[in-house]
């Protein structure tokens, strides 16, 4: 069977999987990091992505290319954009909003800056109304996700939208601004590159993310429980 692609950005998002891994292959292509091999007795691609957007599309589009995977798994840590989601809780992602594509007011020369007046919206995505397409989670491995994680965790689970984007948020009313008018659960640095890369390529893909963060909380970053999602990812892809 095809494999599965599993990504994490950072080595604490991907070592619990490499330990659990027979490694068949290491493969390193333009820079990014492929383990392919077997766990569970599922046939997995580990794929390091590294940090960030176009990193995660360029993982990506190496990845669907090199090993026709039969889906891509997306997940790692993220920081919460609610007072009701918590460090440690999970975040099945229907969709990605992206947070960093601004259009700017007119001002003129030593006007300054306002960031306040940006627009934040998918202004491209006005003008090509295929883009939605590239911006949702596989139906089936959404409905898969939403119905079997309940029975792999008792970590509380919350599904809606990743806000995705080159940007680490700690403001909190830019945090609540973007729950508040783009109902974003959370926000992470890859989602948004996984998911149009993925869907224009007519590959499944979901994005499961664990609450590393909350600013609205003060609950403060924790790298290491990368790992918990992990486990829970293993689990799941048993199942797919
Ligand atoms: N904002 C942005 N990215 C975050 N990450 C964890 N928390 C946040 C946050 N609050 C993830 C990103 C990136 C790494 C630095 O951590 O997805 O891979």
């Amino acid at each position: 069977m095809k494999p599965i692609i599993i990504q994490g950005a950072e080595s604490s998002e991907i070592d619990f999987f490499l330990d659990k891994l027979e490694l068949y292959k290491e493969f390193t292509i333009g820079g990014f990091s492929f383990f392919k091999g077997n766990f569970n007795n599922v046939d997995v691609i580990i794929s390091k992505t590294k940090v960030g957007e176009i990193n995660a599309a360029a993982a990506t589009t190496i990845g669907i290319l090199n090993f026709e995977p039969r889906a891509v798994i997306n997940q790692g840590t993220a920081g919460g954009h609610k007072e009701t989601i918590h460090k440690g809780d999970i975040v099945i992602g229907e969709k990605f909003f992206q947070i960093n594509s601004y259009k700017s007011e007119y001002l003129g020369k030593q006007k300054g800056t306002k960031p306040i007046n940006w627009t934040l919206k998918e202004f491209k995505c006005l003008e090509d109304k295929k883009c939605n397409k590239y911006n949702v989670a596989n139906k089936r491995l959404l409905e898969l996700a939403k119905a079997e994680i309940p029975n792999l965790t008792n970590k509380k689970i919350h599904v809606g939208i990743i806000g995705s984007g080159d940007v680490w948020n700690r403001e909190f009313d830019t945090i609540t601004y973007l729950n508040k008018n783009f109902n974003t659960l959370c926000e992470d640095m890859e989602t948004a590159g996984v998911y149009k890369i993925a869907n224009s390529f007519d590959i499944p893909v979901v994005s499961i993310r664990i609450i590393s963060n909350n600013e609205l909380l003060k609950e403060e970053y924790e790298p290491k429980i990368a790992k918990e999602c992990q486990e829970l990812i293993y689990n799941f892809v048993k199942l797919l």
